[in-house]
């Protein structure tokens, strides 16, 4: 995956990205117990994006399959190498279709050392209809997103005809939950307006700048990014390059402990993500693979 450039050539430039206007008459809010346990099935999805593709053909890939027991994976694709493994399937006990995409783990990505561009680009007007110009995303996630987005559409099309549902939910962990933000927006154009979308991701890096930070808000409502400690994943592509996260930050402080960060990227609340990793030689990249309330994600965590 091109990505090393979120670790490397911004290193140390993030480091000087932390300067963001108070915004006034918004709080951060405690998860209540039910709440932080209700992202456990999609934590869990997430993970098992990781684990081989015939093991999630047969959904046998251990604990993060048996957590959610009921799932009929419909399709499964990628190759967790060239393509990023993604599957899609249905939820009996969330009554809902479910798309999750793998991620990279930390120590692959330090073997990508050749790309370093970190180009803004237009979204493609094919696959995001009536999205405005002034809206750029980071280039390796478009090209990546677009690999897979019309076989997902597609599938996700039949799916809900098929088990009679409006309801969608898209997850991953950091390239895999920046595969999810572009599907959030990609689906909620291309679906009928009746549908439910719903985003859970996590360890996400910035995937676009404002505008689109901004189309997600407005297009996304139920739209969360879960942020462990203090991983450095989600500070990266720094703000200082145009780079801005949408809404729905959750960070997950210790556990039992989470709190709901109110706007885009919150800079104010030392509980909240910038705050907590001014730079990332403050942060903890094994923070990035968790624990999310209990459960790692990445690929020695197939069990
Ligand atoms: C996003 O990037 C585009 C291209 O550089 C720019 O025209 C637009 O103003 C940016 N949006 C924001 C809110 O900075």
């Amino acid at each position: 995956m091109r990505f090393l450039e979120l670790y490397l050539s911004l290193a140390a430039l993030a480091a000087k990205s932390n300067a963001a206007p108070t915004l006034l008459g918004r709080s951060v809010t405690p998860l209540s117990a039910s709440d932080l346990a209700s992202l456990a099935p999609f934590t869990q999805f997430s993970r098992a994006a990781y684990c081989p593709t015939n093991k999630l053909r047969s959904w046998s890939c251990g604990q993060a399959c048996t957590a959610n027991s009921d799932f009929q994976p419909t399709l499964v694709g990628g190759d967790g190498n060239a393509v990023q493994t993604f599957f899609i399937g249905f939820s009996p006990s969330q009554n809902s279709v479910i798309v999750a995409h793998q991620g990279t783990d930390p120590t692959q990505l330090l073997s990508d050392l050749t790309d370093i561009d970190i180009l803004m680009v237009n979204l493609d007007p094919k696959l995001f209809p009536g999205v405005s110009s002034s809206v750029h995303v980071h280039q390796g996630f478009r090209n990546e997103h677009a690999v897979t987005a019309p076989t997902i559409l597609k599938e996700v099309k039949r799916l809900m005809l098929l088990k009679n549902t409006k309801k969608v939910a898209l997850t991953g962990h950091s390239l895999g939950g920046a595969l999810a933000e572009l599907d959030s927006l990609f689906l909620t154009l291309n679906l009928p307006s009746s549908t439910s979308i719903k985003v859970v991701t996590y360890g996400v890096p910035r995937v676009g700048n404002a505008s689109f930070a901004q189309l997600i808000d407005a297009k996304v409502p139920n739209f969360r990014r879960i942020n462990n400690k203090d991983d450095i994943v989600p500070i990266l592509p720094g703000r200082f390059l145009g780079f801005s996260h949408p809404h729905g930050e959750v960070h997950m402080l210790s556990p039992g402990n989470a709190v709901s960060c109110p706007g885009d990227d919150d800079a104010t609340d030392a509980r909240c993500e910038i705050k907590s990793v001014p730079n990332i030689l403050e942060g903890n990249i094994l923070d990035h693979l968790g624990p999310y309330e209990g459960i790692s994600i990445g690929t020695i965590f197939c069990t």
